[in-house]
């Protein structure tokens, strides 16, 4: 028998990930809004960070170093918990494109064995996977996707992600594991590594370096702040379905240059202060889900839903959180400034 997830019951959630940027808000949110344990697994890979977990109590959350394609490590950490919720990834697509192995490593073998370890304990399972399993849209419309939707993942992230749902799908459907999955469009706010579109850009104007825009700047991308994304994986595993995926999104389509305008308005920065660099390849143009669903069967809706006031937010967090970023910033854009040459 499967045991029941609830918030107020003293039940222990091994988050996998939870170093990194929704991870680490997830547990913060757990802390706050429930009973439960946490044990925290996470390679701290570039992308992990112990310092997002900063302040947390010590009697409710234990952190292990550790890889999720370990399969004794996971078992020995699973045996005794009640749920695990998997955050770990490689999560960016800049990256997939220049070095795919450790992608599928993790992505794919790293679910695997989660999803082994929750089959053979009987714990649930929640799997956290993104919109661009499904692609791209084309920019000039304003159909989205529905979970009637075929996968056609474009870049090795995407497939990679498209593959582990495939495995949570399939250990259901075989095996009876009690999984839900979450497929979440972009999200912004606290924590999020430099790498990424946002929080590149406001360090950037932190640093006077100019912001970059891939192409044209015209591709679109639906945001979600990151509390809205935790607050309905929390529904999720405490009333969702079982064998079901979940979409989340906030109906907030903008274009890059949009957003990157609205960072430079916030910032007091000329409107076209910014260099268009060599376009990503593949690029995905646009996405876009309908949660509707969602909203209807879990009760859930996003909270945060002014963009201005969230945005406005996450560039105060990183104004006053420098000593979180600022050792890695000359590492990053020169990490970019390397791949830009050799493409
Ligand atoms: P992130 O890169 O900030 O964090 C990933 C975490 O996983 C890091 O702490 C890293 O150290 C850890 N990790 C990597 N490989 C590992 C391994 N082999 N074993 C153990 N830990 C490992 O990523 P994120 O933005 O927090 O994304 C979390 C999940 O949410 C991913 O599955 C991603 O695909 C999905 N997602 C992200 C977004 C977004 O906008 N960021 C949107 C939708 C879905
Ligand atoms: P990103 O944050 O990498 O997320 P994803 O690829 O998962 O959507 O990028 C968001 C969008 O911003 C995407 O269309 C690529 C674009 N982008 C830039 O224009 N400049 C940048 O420096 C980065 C990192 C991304």
């Amino acid at each position: 028998m499967t045991k029941i997830i609830q918030s107020d019951r003293s039940q222990t959630v091994v988050v996998a990930g939870g170093a990194g940027f929704i991870g680490s808000n997830f547990i913060r949110t757990v802390i706050e809004i429930t009973q439960w344990s946490v044990i925290v697994i996470d390679k701290l890979t570039y992308a992990g960070n112990l310092l997002n977990l900063d302040g947390l109590p010590s009697d409710r959350v234990r952190f292990v170093v550790g890889d999720v394609c370990d399969k004794e490590l996971v078992d020995s950490i699973a045996k005794n918990a009640d749920a695990i919720v998997n955050f770990a990834a490689e999560s960016h697509n800049d990256r997939s494109l220049y070095a795919a192995g450790p992608f599928l490593k993790t992505n794919v073998e790293g679910t695997f064995v989660l999803i082994e370890a929750a089959r053979r304990f009987h714990i649930r399972y929640h799997h956290v996977s993104t919109d661009e399993v499904y692609g791209d849209l084309p920019i000039e419309t304003d159909t989205s996707f529905t979970l009637a939707s075929p996968y056609r993942p474009s870049s090795p992230y995407s497939a990679t992600k498209a593959a582990a749902d495939h495995l949570v799908s399939a250990w259901v459907r075989s095996f009876g594991v009690q999984a839900t999955t979450s497929i979440c469009v972009n999200n912004y706010g606290p924590y999020q590594h430099i790498e990424k579109f946002i929080p590149r850009q406001i360090t950037n104007l932190l640093t006077t370096r100019r912001p970059k825009l891939y192409g044209t700047g015209r591709n679109v991308r639906e945001w979600l702040h990151v509390y809205d994304h935790v607050f309905g994986i929390m529904k999720i595993l405490t009333s969702g379905q079982i064998g079901k995926s979940y979409l989340l999104s906030s109906g907030l389509g903008l274009s890059n240059i949009d957003v990157l305008r609205l960072i430079l308005e916030i910032m007091e920065f000329p409107e076209d202060y910014f260099d268009c660099v060599i376009d990503r390849p593949g690029h995905d143009r646009r996405y876009a889900l309908d949660s509707t669903s969602t909203k209807s069967e879990l009760n859930w809706s996003p909270r945060y839903s002014d963009f201005r006031a969230g945005l406005k937010d996450t560039i105060q967090w990183y104004k006053e959180n420098v000593d979180w970023w600022i050792e890695n910033k000359r590492n990053v854009e020169e990490q970019y400034a390397r791949r830009e040459a050799s493409s």
